[in-house]
């Protein structure tokens, strides 16, 4: 038998997730990440006291009381509530869209006015069959919430214009016809007191790490340190690209330091107008309630992607689609590597998904 049971590539929450777990039933792992640091996406940095989400600002929300309780037997979460707001052309306006937003937009102040409001915009328009998302957009919640706050936003996500976009990209748009700010309808929410990093370490505790090696360097080597191999990476990396490269959008943080103790006075704002170049501002000491005397703000750059950069979300189009699932098919052929995570599964997955789909796999694995 070989050094150690498992080796995982990859330090995010599916490999740490796993490797904590296979650690519980007595195996040994082994974790290697090619990024200086554990963690993968969650991974926070300190500036000025603060923690700085380095990959895009993350919100734990869950309504799976297993998984919130999973997370909080590590670190004790705090009870932030996201509430972001949107800058549009100088004014701002609540998300997600509710009662506070309809009355900064036209005035009205009952759930059937703005309702009425909501209704009327949409039947002006007389949209039968919505052919791309614009279209999708107007017809679902109506022009004036579509222009101000949807619109241009989109358009930087995507680096395209919403007409040239599919509809199916916007299947629902939740309005809310209460004063009610809080982004997520998720039963539980919070932050990690002290940051993600504690999550992570809960979760590595006891387990051997090591850090700046990529995989695919010395490939054979690692494989010959572990009967059983749990891969995170990108899957079609792992068959070099023989069908071809899968493809994402990719973003840009700028990080910056500001002498003041309170920037911006939420932890998220959303700049909608398609002239600012930003999707968004972070200022994360709101996550935790900060009180430090500086502050640090992180403006995202949506960004086309290319091999050198960080692959953010998968494009599920056909073609993306129809190439992943031939490594899929690959993949399940496969007796003694497991793959996981978002990366390997090309699939957007919220931090809870991802460790609900590892706890999910290891009972799979582990036959309980
Ligand atoms: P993750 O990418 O974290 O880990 C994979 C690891 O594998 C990385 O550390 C990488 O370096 C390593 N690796 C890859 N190839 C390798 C190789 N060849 N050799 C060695 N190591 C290799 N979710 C949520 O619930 N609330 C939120 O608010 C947000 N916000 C958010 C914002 C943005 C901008 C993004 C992109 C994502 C979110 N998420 C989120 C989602 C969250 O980030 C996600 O669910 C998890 O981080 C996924 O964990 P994984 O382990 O799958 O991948």
């Amino acid at each position: 038998s070989r050094e150690y049971d498992y080796l995982v590539v990859g330090s995010g929450l599916f490999g740490s997730v796993f490797a904590h777990e296979a650690k519980k039933r007595g195996k040994k792992c082994l974790i290697i990440d090619k990024r200086d640091h554990a963690g993968g996406n969650v991974y926070c940095k300190e500036v000025e006291g603060i923690n700085v989400h380095q990959y895009g600002a993350h919100i734990f929300h869950t309504n799976d009381k297993q998984i919130w309780d999973y997370v909080n037997s590590f670190v004790e979460f705090n009870r932030y509530t996201n509430t972001p707001v949107a800058l549009y052309k100088d004014k701002l306006y609540n998300l997600p869209f509710n009662m506070n937003t309809f009355y900064q937009l036209w005035g009205v102040k009952t759930p059937q006015e703005a309702k009425d409001k909501i209704q009327s915009q949409i039947e002006a328009l007389d949209i039968k069959e919505p052919s791309n998302l614009e279209e999708q957009a107007l017809s679902l919640i109506g022009p004036d919430i579509y222009e101000k706050l949807i619109k241009g936003y989109t358009e930087k996500q995507w680096g395209r214009s919403a007409t040239e976009l599919p509809a199916f990209i916007i299947k629902r748009l939740p309005v809310r016809f209460t004063y009610d700010n809080n982004y997520f309808n998720d039963k539980y929410q919070g932050i990690p007191i002290g940051g993600y990093n504690k999550l992570v370490e809960g979760l590595l505790k006891d387990i051997e790490v090591r850090l700046s090696v990529d995989y695919f360097e010395n490939r054979e080597e690692w494989n010959a340190l572990a009967d059983t191999i749990v891969f995170t990476g990108k899957i079609d990396q792992y068959y070099n690209y023989e069908f071809g490269q899968l493809e994402y959008r990719s973003l840009k943080f700028e990080h910056e330091t500001h002498d003041v103790e309170n920037y911006q006075g939420n932890a998220v704002v959303n700049y909608t107008e398609r002239e600012v170049p930003f999707t968004r501002i972070i200022e994360h000491k709101h996550f935790e309630f900060g009180t430090q005397p500086k502050t640090v703000v992180t403006k995202e750059y949506p960004e086309e992607w290319t091999s050198e950069k960080e692959p953010y979300y998968p494009i599920n189009d056909a073609k993306n689609t129809s190439t992943f699932k031939k490594y899929q098919e690959l993949a399940d052929k496969e007796t003694n590597v497991i793959f996981g995570g978002r990366l390997a599964e090309y699939r957007y997955y919220d931090m809870h998904q991802i460790i609900g789909s590892a706890l999910k796999q290891v009972s799979v694995h582990f036959q309980e």
